[in-house]
């Protein structure tokens, strides 16, 4: 079983298996393992972040009957900015406003994303970015990375999301 506040998924066997495979080339890319040398929020490493994001994403997404493989991996790739937020200033613009387009623009370097992947990076701060998601799982994204985010600002063990990484790594 796995908790998020207010919310219990049942893990079916070969879930957890599931979810790596939708992430695996992802996970082993070292661009997207390069997030592990940024913390991001309070002691949360980037990485450690969009994981959560990607999981919770994913586990929604999938009870909804929605896109989850889009989600897991949109939620992985979705703050690849590559920088420390804190003492970086951007060329052109805020970090808060800019970054999903930088993460787009470093994933899609990398990886062949679909629609509903390249809406999830680039519309997840909405509505700070003003343009609405797309897709129901761009949504789902959007609101898991901020509750996700609060969680990890809280620094909460009660509260921060429960994933056994062990199992994925
Ligand atoms: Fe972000
Ligand atoms: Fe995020």
């Amino acid at each position: 079983m796995v908790r998020l506040k207010g919310l219990k998924f049942r893990l079916r066997a070969g879930c957890l298996k599931e979810y790596k495979n939708c992430i695996e080339d992802l996970l082993i890319n070292e661009t997207v393992q390069m997030m592990k040398h940024f913390r991001h929020h309070h002691q949360t490493t980037c990485f450690e972040h969009a994981l959560n994001v990607s999981y919770y994403s994913y586990l929604i997404c999938k009870n909804m009957g929605l896109d989850y493989v889009a989600a897991a991996r949109g939620g992985l790739l979705h703050d690849l900015f590559l920088y420390d937020w804190r003492v970086t200033e951007l060329e052109r613009g805020k970090h808060a406003f800019r970054h999903p387009d930088i993460a787009l623009e470093n994933a899609e370097r990398i990886f062949t994303l679909n629609e509903i992947e390249q809406d999830i990076i680039k519309k997840h701060m909405w509505p700070l970015t003003i343009i609405p998601p797309m897709y129901y799982e761009s949504l789902i994204v959007c609101i898991v990375d901020k509750y996700c985010a609060t969680l990890e600002i809280v620094n909460s063990s009660k509260l921060t999301p429960v994933i056994d990484k062990s199992v994925l790594f």
